[in-house]
C-alpha cells in the first residue's frame, strides 16, 4: 500500500511493517520538509556506484566526501543504469525555492538527488547517509527538503580554552551531518589571542599564553600572560596555515567560517601586549581599546587585513559586546575625538568605532557582524546584528531594516546546564535543556513577511569559561546542537518535541559510535519538581502584600504579584521567569481569606554566587488573624557560605496552628548582598 504523508514530522513516528528490506523508522535530523514514502527500501551494497553530474568543483568535493563516508561509494566511469546513487545539479527544481534545497528520490534501482547547487546536493547526501545509517537501507519514495533559514550557525569560543585543529574539524563533520552551515570562531578574548597575525607577533608569543591551567584558576588567580615557551604557559593559537586549513576543510563541508576579532572590549590580552592601544597605556588595566587614538585603528585595520586574507567569508565579526567605556570618559584622546566628531556620549564613541570599521570592511568587500551592543549609539549602516541579550536587539535591528541572527541566551547558550545542576559538571549557570532549545522560534507572529525575510538565521554559542576539556565541550554541544539544527532548518509545522526526542536518542548512539562525547539524554532528570506542574497548597490564588520598600526587582518579577502563590516553583535557574528576585529582603503576607488550619509554611531559595544570588541569612515565619498582630512561628538562622555550587534550600516551619494571614520574611547576609531568589510560598 502506498502511503503519502505530507508532513514528514508526523511520518517519522510511523513504524513500517517489519520486512528485511524495510527500515523500521525514518530518523532524520533536521526533519525534512516533505516525505512521500512507499514501503520497501533500496539497499546500498558494495557494487553500488556514484554518478555525479555537477560542476567540477562541487563534483570533486562530493565525490571525495562520498568515498570517505560510511557508505564508501566508488565513482562510476559512466552513467550506471541501476544500483547507483546519482547526484544531479539542475537549473530548476519544482517545489524547492532555496538554493540549498534538494529532492531525493529512492526507487528499487537506486537513489537520485537533484539540487540547484552543490550545497543542495550535499544536504541531499546528508539525508541519504542518515537514512542509510540503518543497515544501508534507503526508504523508497521522495523527500523534498529545504532550510527555513539561510544562516545555521554554531560558535566555538577557543579563547577561554584552546582546542586545536582536529577538534574544530571534528565538530565541522557533525555540523555538516546536521545541515549547519556557519562556524563562528571566537578567536580573541582576555583569556588568550588565538590567531597568528604576522604584523603583531606579541599577540601570539605573549597574549596567547597565560598562567592558570584552566580559565577558572586563571580568572580567580593572577590573570597574567606569559611568554610563549615559559614553563607555566597555558594556551596556544592557530597559525595562519592552520586557519586556512580550517577554512578549506569547512568549505569541503559547505560551511563558511566566520572569524571574530573582539573590539572595542574583551581585549585585555591586546592592551597588555600593546599597552599603547589602551587609554592609560598601562598593561593589565583596561579591557577596552582607546578609541581616541589613531594607533588603535591602525592596529585593528592591520589585523583585519590579515584576517580577511585568510577567511573569505562575507562577514567579519567584530564583537562589540560588553565594553566598559569607563576609561573613555576621562581619556583626553577619547574626549577630543568625541568633541571633534560631535559625539554626545561614550555609546556614540563606540558606534563611531564600529561604523568606521564597517566602512573599512565594506571597502574590502566584506560586511560587519557584531553582538547586539553595536545598536547602542546608532547602528552602522550595513551591519548585521547577532542578538544575544534576549531577542530585542535582533528584532530592533530588523525593524530598522537590518539583518539579524538570533542567539539569545535563553535558547542558544550551550554553556548553561542542560540538566539538574547537581547531576552535571560545573557550568556557568542557567538551565537550557534540549526541549528548551527545541522550542525556540526566532520569528515572532507579529512579523511581516518583509521582516521575516531579514531574519537571517540562528546560532548556538558555546562559551568555554567552564569547559576545560574537549570531551566536556562535546558534552555541552551534543545533543543540543541537533535541536538547534531543527530550529534552523525545519518548518515549524513539522516540529514535534516528543518525536524529535526519539530521533535524538538514536542520533546520540550514532554520535557516540563515531567518538563524540554526549550528554546522557536517556537518563535526563528534567526540570525541578514543581516547575512544570503546580504544587497544591492553600496559598494558591490568594492575595499577596509586599511590605513597603521590599517589592521584587523589576527584572525578576516572575510574572508579578501572584508569582509566589501560583503553585509553580522555580526551576533550575533564577533566570527562568519563575523565581522572584529581591534586592532588599523578602517580606510578604498572604491573606488566606479566613482563619484556616495550617501545618506547614515553606519556600525555596537558590544560590549561585557568580552572578550574586545568595541564600538568606535569616527567615521568619509568622501568622496573624487580624493582619496586624503577628505571632512568630519560626526564626531560622542560616550561615551563608560562598561556593561554586548551584544550591537549593527550603526554609520554613511545620507544626499545627490556625490563622488567616501568613507572613514570610527573609533577609540578606550583608557580607554578600546581591539577590535573594524565592519561589512559591507553600502553605499546607
Ligand atoms: C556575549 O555573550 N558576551 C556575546
Amino acid at each position: 500500500m502506498k502511503k503519502i504523508v505530507r508532513m514528514a514530522g508526523m511520518l517519522l513516528a510511523f513504524a513500517f511493517a517489519s520486512c528485511s528490506q524495510q527500515p523500521q523508522t525514518l530518523s532524520i535530523i533536521p526533519v525534512p520538509l516533505k516525505a512521500e514514502l512507499q514501503g520497501g527500501a533500496f539497499v546500498v551494497n558494495e557494487q553500488t556506484q556514484v554518478w555525479i553530474d555537477a560542476p567540477e568543483a562541487d563534483k570533486n568535493i562530493l565525490q571525495e566526501y562520498l568515498a570517505s563516508s560510511s557508505l564508501k561509494l566508488a565513482v562510476a566511469t559512466e552513467a550506471p543504469a541501476s544500483n547507483a546513487i546519482v547526484l544531479k545539479q539542475v537549473a530548476e527544481l519544482p517545489g524547492v525555492a532555496s538554493a540549498e534545497g534538494y529532492v531525493l528520490t529512492a526507487t528499487k534501482k537506486g537513489v537520485e538527488i537533484q539540487a540547484k547547487t552543490g550545497a543542495g546536493l550535499f544536504y541531499g547526501v546528508q539525508t541519504l547517509l542518515q537514512m542509510a545509517a540503518d543497515g544501508n537501507k534507503v526508504a523508497l519514495g521522495t523527500i523534498t527538503d529545504e532550510p527555513r533559514f539561510e544562516y545555521r550557525g554554531m560558535m566555538l569560543d577557543v579563547s577561554r580554552h584552546f582546542y586545536g585543529l582536529d577538534f574544530v574539524k571534528k565538530q565541522i563533520d557533525a555540523m555538516a551531518y546536521y545541515k549547519l552551515n556557519r562556524l563562528h570562531i571566537h578567536l580573541t578574548d582576555a583569556a588568550g589571542w588565538r590567531i597568528e597575525i604576522k604584523k603583531y607577533p606579541r599577540l601570539t608569543n605573549f597574549a596567547a599564553w597565560r598562567t592558570g591551567k584552566d580559565w577558572k584558576e586563571w580568572w580567580n588567580g593572577d590573570r597574567k600572560y606569559v611568554e610563549e615557551g615559559s614553563e607555566d604557559a597555558v594556551g596556544g593559537y592557530f597559525t595562519q596555515d592552520q586557519c586556512r586549513e580550517i577554512v578549506e576543510y569547512a568549505k569541503q563541508h559547505y560551511i563558511t567560517v566566520i572569524p571574530e576579532i573582539e573590539m572595542p572590549s574583551h581585549s585585555e590580552e591586546v592592551t597588555t601586549a600593546y599597552p599603547e592601544l589602551s587609554c592609560t597605556h598601562v598593561p593589565y588595566k583596561q579591557a577596552d581599546f582607546c578609541v581616541g587614538n589613531e594607533k588603535t585603528f591602525e592596529f585593528l585595520e592591520n589585523v583585519l587585513l590579515e584576517v580577511m586574507e585568510i577567511f573569505p567569508s562575507e562577514y567579519i565579526h567584530v564583537g562589540g559586546d560588553e565594553a566598559s567605556k569607563q576609561s573613555w570618559k576621562t581619556c583626553p584622546l577619547c574626549q577630543a575625538r568625541m568633541k571633534k566628531e560631535g559625539l554626545k556620549d561614550v555609546d556614540e564613541l563606540q558606534s563611531y568605532l564600529i561604523t568606521r570599521m564597517e566602512k573599512f570592511l565594506n571597502k574590502h568587500g566584506r560586511n560587519l557582524l557584531g553582538w547586539d551592543e553595536i545598536l547602542e549609539g546608532g547602528l552602522a549602516p550595513n551591519a548585521t546584528v547577532m542578538s544575544w541579550r534576549g531577542t530585542e536587539g535582533g528584532l530592533k535591528a530588523i525593524e530598522s531594516g537590518h539583518r539579524a541572527i538570533m542567539s539569545p541566551g535563553e535558547f542558544c547558550y550551550f554553556d548553561s546546564y542542560q540538566d539538574a545542576p547537581h547531576t552535571q559538571p560545573e557550568a556557568i549557570g542557567g538551565y537550557l535543556p534540549l526541549s528548551k532549545v527545541y522550542s525556540y522560534n526566532p520569528i515572532p507572529e507579529t512579523f511581516t513577511p518583509e521582516q521575516a525575510a531579514l531574519m537571517y538565521g540562528v546560532q548556538a554559542n558555546l562559551w568555554a569559561e567552564y569547559i576545560p576539556t574537549k570531551e566536556h565541550m562535546e558534552y555541552m554541544i551534543y545533543p543540543r546542537i541537533l535541536a538547534l539544527s531543527e530550529v534552523a532548518w525545519s518548518a515549524v509545522a513539522n516540529k514535534n518535541y516528543d518525536e524529535f526526542h526519539g530521533r535524538a536518542l538514536k542520533a546520540i548512539d550514532d554520535l557516540r559510535a563515531k567518538g563524540y562525547n554526549t550528554f546522557d539524554l536517556k537518563n535526563e532528570v528534567g526540570n525541578r519538581p514543581g516547575a512544570d506542574k503546580p504544587v497544591e497548597n492553600l496559598g494558591i490564588g490568594k492575595k499577596v502584600t509586599y511590605a513597603e520598600g521590599t517589592k521584587y526587582y523589576s527584572g525578576y518579577t516572575a510574572g508579578g504579584d501572584d508569582a509566589l502563590v501560583n503553585g509553580i516553583r522555580g526551576g533550575w535557574t533564577y533566570g527562568d521567569k519563575l523565581w522572584q528576585g529581591f534586592l532588599k529582603g523578602v517580606d510578604v503576607t498572604i491573606d488566606l481569606e479566613k482563619e484556616t488550619p495550617i501545618k506547614e509554611v515553606n519556600a525555596d531559595f537558590m544560590q549561585i554566587c557568580g552572578p550574586g544570588v545568595f541564600m538568606p541569612k535569616e527567615v521568619i515565619v509568622s501568622v496573624s488573624n487580624d493582619g496586624k498582630e503577628f505571632t512568630e512561628l519560626a526564626k531560622i538562622e542560616h550561615q551563608v557560605v560562598k561556593d561554586d555550587e548551584v544550591t537549593f534550600k527550603t526554609f520554613g516551619w511545620t507544626g499545627e496552628t490556625t490563622a488567616r494571614y501568613v507572613r514570610y520574611q527573609a533577609s540578606h547576609d550583608n557580607n554578600f548582598g546581591g539577590f535573594l531568589f524565592v519561589d512559591e510560598i507553600v502553605i499546607k
